[in-house]
């Protein structure tokens, strides 16, 4: 058959709260155009983020009710910690809330001032724990990342001769090499098993370890299978094996890639350092065998982590954010090519090209994509990245992008035609769509509770 159905049937839903455009001009207004300050239930599509908002199964939720709650050594901890070591392999797992408390502890236990990480690109929290320590995130994506127009396979690959050229100058600056699969930064993109493969073996030639930011771990895993030779005919659990198999350790965030709204961890191959590790979780997560989580999160992860492998799953998830973003790029939408895995990235820079960047063309997009059809992303551009934290300064940022991430088994193909038919309702209308100016903004990531105002008074009415 030619469709791919969403591989599950609905056993219990939520409903959506309906709203005029009316209402939602109104709600605007009192949110101060940012659509992090909108409560949920006045959003009919919440494309906001992939992390935490997934479905979980029913065999989730009846592992939730098996949840151990003993304050140590629950029967909930050896399931997820056999979970753990089965899908990756690591001997030393540490359980954390969520996926910035594993980056915390690990850094915390590796980075000090002046040291130097290497990423294909870091997360904004990755960024912002190596930075807190006083150490110096690089991002080295691979020159094939820099057009988002092209359709490379593998865009998520790290600059393996940046790498080379950075652990011969700096080396002794390194404590660790990261990469970040898929990339999130990057547009979802994936990371081919070759640069895995050769970034390990760079990184070990210099005596560092590795480590793997493994949130998306089983889209990874899937992209390689479809895209890279010689993979096609091997299972999923067998390339995330290996996936991890070049690797010292990984943080994860069980958000997105374990199907659970909530929990993380970190593995280790090194004893001495998992036991520093633990006694960082001790203080600040918890105790070394829940770290901050419930029982029955545990469990429900341990369910996910094995769930979310399935060949109908993974094809459904990458195929799905793919309809979106060919749909939209047949209808000339700019949209970051090819599609990555949890998210699409409409590229606002040149969607409203007659916006300047210090009047923040992804702003404006989102916003109207909120009041048009009730659909919220978020802006990636130069309202999240623009003011340089140290000198206050304000500049554009590279790429002004609006991220749509697509939550794990929520919304169905209707719910993606509708989002197709507002973006392209919006794109025929594009010349009518004003900048922002910012009225109030803290001192430190601003996109979360600045308050915006139209450079127009009406807003984006059509012309
Ligand atoms: N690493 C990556 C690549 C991420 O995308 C995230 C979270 C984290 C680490 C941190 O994990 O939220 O569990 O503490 N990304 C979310 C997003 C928030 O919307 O992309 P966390």
């Amino acid at each position: 058959m030619r469709t791919i159905i969403e591989p599950f049937r609905i056993k219990s839903v939520e409903p959506i709260a309906m709203s005029s455009v009316e209402q939602r001009e109104r709600w605007l207004a009192e949110a101060g155009y940012n659509l992090f300050k909108l409560p949920a239930d006045r959003v009919l599509i919440d494309l906001l983020t992939d992390s935490g908002t997934s479905a979980m199964s029913a065999a989730q939720w009846s592992a939730v009710m098996a949840g151990d709650e003993s304050y140590a050594g629950a029967r909930s901890w050896f399931r997820f910690e056999e979970a753990v070591h089965e899908v990756f392999g690591f001997p030393f797992v540490i359980p954390t809330h969520q996926g910035r408390a594993a980056e915390r502890i690990l850094f915390g236990c590796t980075v000090k001032p002046g040291d130097v990480v290497p990423n294909n690109a870091h997360f904004d929290t990755t960024r912002a724990n190596i930075e807190y320590l006083g150490g110096v995130a690089v991002d080295l994506p691979c020159p094939a990342a820099a057009d988002p127009s092209t359709d490379e396979p593998f865009k998520g690959d790290l600059d393996i001769d940046a790498l080379a050229a950075l652990l011969e100058e700096q080396g002794e600056r390194v404590p660790l090499v990261m990469v970040t699969v898929t990339n999130n930064t990057g547009g979802g993109q994936p990371v081919s098993m070759a640069n895995i493969r050769a970034i390990s073996e760079l990184a070990h030639r210099h005596g560092k370890p590795f480590y793997i930011d493994a949130c998306r771990f089983a889209e990874n895993a899937w992209f390689i299978k479809t895209r890279e030779p010689g993979y096609a005919d091997v299972g999923v659990p067998d390339i995330v094996a290996e996936m991890f198999g070049y690797a010292d350790g990984a943080t994860m965030s069980a958000k997105k890639d374990a199907l659970v709204n909530i929990g993380g961890f970190l593995c280790t191959r090194d004893p001495s350092l998992a036991e520093k590790e633990r006694n960082l979780l001790i203080l600040t997560e918890g105790f070394t065998t829940y770290g901050g989580l419930a029982g029955r999160d545990l469990e429900a992860i341990a369910v996910g982590l094995r769930e979310v492998l399935a060949e109908d799953y993974l094809r459904y998830r990458i195929v799905s954010t793919a309809y979106v973003v060919d749909h939209l790029h047949a209808a000339g939408v700019p949209v970051l090519r090819p599609a990555g895995g949890h998210a699409v990235y409409l590229d606002a820079g040149r969607f409203l090209p007659h916006v300047p960047a210090l009047q923040y063309p992804g702003q404006s997009l989102s916003v109207e994509l909120y009041r048009h059809a009730g659909i919220r992303g978020v802006e990636i551009g130069t309202v999240m990245a623009g003011r340089d934290p140290v000198s206050g300064a304000e500049r554009p940022a590279r790429l002004e992008l609006v991220r749509l991430a697509i939550p794990r088994r929520v919304y169905t193909q209707s719910h993606m035609d509708y989002v197709v038919e507002a973006v392209v309702e919006v794109f025929t209308r594009r010349q009518s769509l004003s900048g922002y100016r910012i009225t109030a903004e803290p001192p430190f990531l601003r996109h979360f509770s600045a308050s915006f105002e139209p450079l127009e008074a009406v807003l984006a009415a059509p012309k």
